[in-house]
């Protein structure tokens, strides 16, 4: 009976012993080595290095700020470029590259990519009609829902060239009353 009780209370005591250390073993009472265990070396990283200064960005990333600002995007980014014919050239092979196959050769959205990947709305919308050059520009470097995001692949230049060679597309579904007094004199 007293054995029982006896290992009884020492099972009870080890637990506790276990417990305890639990908490301490971070902390160990006795250090055998400070000068190892308290180095003076600092970790990679670590406070001591010289930190850049705050704010400081990347050689090659060019911010862009307006992220979750789509509207302040359409509103305030202008196309940098001139549609001269070398831009539209360029916007076109951009365009032939990156857009085509899933928004197809004239933009309506009939890539070859399609069916297997979900088909695009047309570039011929009256709502991507009226979206200025910003709105696109968003739209190709931030993405959109299954779209995504190009600013790594095409420079911000050849997004520009792009967007024209889209309303390049555009105004031939949809040509101006001057682009048909043209064609009439043709
Ligand atoms: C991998 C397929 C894919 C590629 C490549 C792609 N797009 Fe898209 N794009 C989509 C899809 C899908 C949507 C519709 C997204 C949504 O549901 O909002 C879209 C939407 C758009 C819209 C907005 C249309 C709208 O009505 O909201 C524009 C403008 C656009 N793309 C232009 C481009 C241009 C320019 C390129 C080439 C630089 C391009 N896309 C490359 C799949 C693609």
């Amino acid at each position: 009976m007293m054995f029982k009780k006896f290992c009884k209370n020492i099972s009870l005591l080890g637990l506790l012993v276990l417990f305890l250390s639990a908490c301490h073993h971070e902390k160990p009472n006795v250090i055998y080595m400070p000068d190892m265990v308290y180095s003076p070396a600092l970790k990679a990283q670590q406070e001591g290095v010289r930190l850049p200064v705050p704010g400081t960005i990347s050689r090659d990333f060019i911010p862009y700020p307006y992220k979750n600002n789509p509207e302040g995007a359409g509103r305030e980014l202008k196309n940098p470029l001139m549609p001269t014919r070398q831009v539209l050239v360029r916007g076109q092979h951009i365009f032939g590259i990156y857009c085509i196959a899933c928004h197809g050769a004239s933009g309506e959205g009939d890539g070859t990519i399609v069916p297997k990947f979900p088909r695009p709305p047309t570039l011929h919308s009256e709502k991507v009609r009226n979206w200025s050059d910003g709105r696109i520009f968003h739209t190709i470097s931030v993405g959109q829902n299954l779209m995504p995001s190009y600013a790594s692949q095409i420079s911000a230049g050849d997004r520009w060239a792009a967007i024209y060679y889209v309303r390049v597309l555009q105004r031939a579904k949809h040509p101006t009353s001057e682009d048909l007094k043209i064609a009439d004199e043709e």
